[in-house]
């Protein structure tokens, strides 16, 4: 008998091949990588409305089993991103999310829009780590800013809408379900941690922004916890990351409730990561006699 394996994934109604992607501003333009087309979607860097430059460097410094960066969402602009760079995604036959961020209220709702006209953006990711103008904190601080930027969103597309959240809150689970009522079709979880990283024989920042935000392997116990949490909360589904190595890491956060994992932080070690991680999880269900990866989704109670 022929064991079929099923690793396909589903969110709201788009079918992914498997659950293993790339985590925002952490691989490049992609078309670097080998393999590409075996990855179950790309999301590529945050775009803006306008181009930015970015931060003054140094922008990333390494630390214990991570790294602090602080760049600054450095894009070309929304009109740049949908002619120059959306043409080249659209060609690698993996669905594309794509990851905006607004300055106002107005920039997300205009990208958006954008996009909503873009046939190759199979769902658009808010990131919402970006100030939130009224009350100088994250939008993904603020539950309702968060609820109104995502409703503002929905009402003017009709492609499905991810939120980005930052797990700088005292409970992201609250703010996940925020996201959700005002009608997110998913939830994409963990940004960086604030965190910052001092020189002390030059008696200085060793970032040039000062402050910075943590990735890697040494968020990733916080990270998985904040999954499970946010798991028991809502029904939408959520895309897990923070410093996923290797398959069992991303094992951690689908059993913790995760739908979709991506890699980010690792790929800046050994770029073929996410390739690993998916075959790393078809050993593991071949293993396990496991022939349903939905199965294992949310499989910790
Ligand atoms: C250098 C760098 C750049 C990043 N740029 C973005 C970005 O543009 N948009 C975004 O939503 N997240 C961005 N992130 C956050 C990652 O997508 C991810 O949420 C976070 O790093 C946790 O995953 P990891 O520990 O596997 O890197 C960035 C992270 C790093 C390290």
């Amino acid at each position: 008998m022929v064991n079929i394996m099923n690793l396909s994934v589903n969110i709201a109604g788009v079918k992914f091949a498997n659950p293993v992607t790339v985590a925002s501003g952490t691989f490049s333009d992609a078309w670097d990588m080998k393999n590409i087309k075996q990855l179950g979607a790309l999301i590529p860097k945050t775009v803006m409305l306008n181009a930015q430059a970015g931060n003054p460097p140094p922008r990333i410094v390494e630390t214990p089993s991570g790294m602090v960066n602080a760049i600054g969402i450095e894009n070309d602009g929304i009109d740049a991103f949908i002619t120059q760079k959306l043409p080249i995604y659209a060609k690698m036959g993996v669905p594309v999310i794509v990851s905006i961020s607004g300055k106002t209220d107005e920039e997300f709702v205009i990208m958006a829009q954008k996009l909503n006209a873009c046939p190759s953006v199979a769902l658009i990711e808010l990131n919402l780590s970006c100030p939130n103008l009224k009350h100088k904190m994250l939008v993904a601080q603020d539950a309702e800013a968060t609820a109104r930027i995502v409703a503002l969103v929905k009402k003017v597309v009709n492609k499905p809408i991810i939120a980005k959240l930052s797990p700088n809150v005292t409970s992201i689970a609250d703010i996940a379900s925020a996201a959700e009522q005002a009608g997110a079709d998913a939830v994409s979880m963990v940004n960086t941690f604030q965190a910052m990283v001092i020189d002390v024989e030059k008696q200085k920042s060793k970032i040039g922004n000062f402050t910075g935000g943590l990735s890697g392997p040494a968020i990733r116990p916080i990270a998985v916890n904040m999954v499970y949490q946010t798991a028991q909360k809502i029904k939408i589904p959520i895309i897990g990351m923070g410093g996923i190595a290797n398959a069992d890491d991303a094992l951690q956060f689908i059993m913790a409730g995760a739908t979709m994992v991506a890699v980010g932080t690792m790929s800046f070690i050994e770029p073929d990561t996410a390739l690993q991680v998916l075959n790393g999880i078809k050993a593991y269900m071949r293993a396990k006699k496991i022939n349903d990866i939905r199965a294992l989704i949310g499989f910790l109670k």
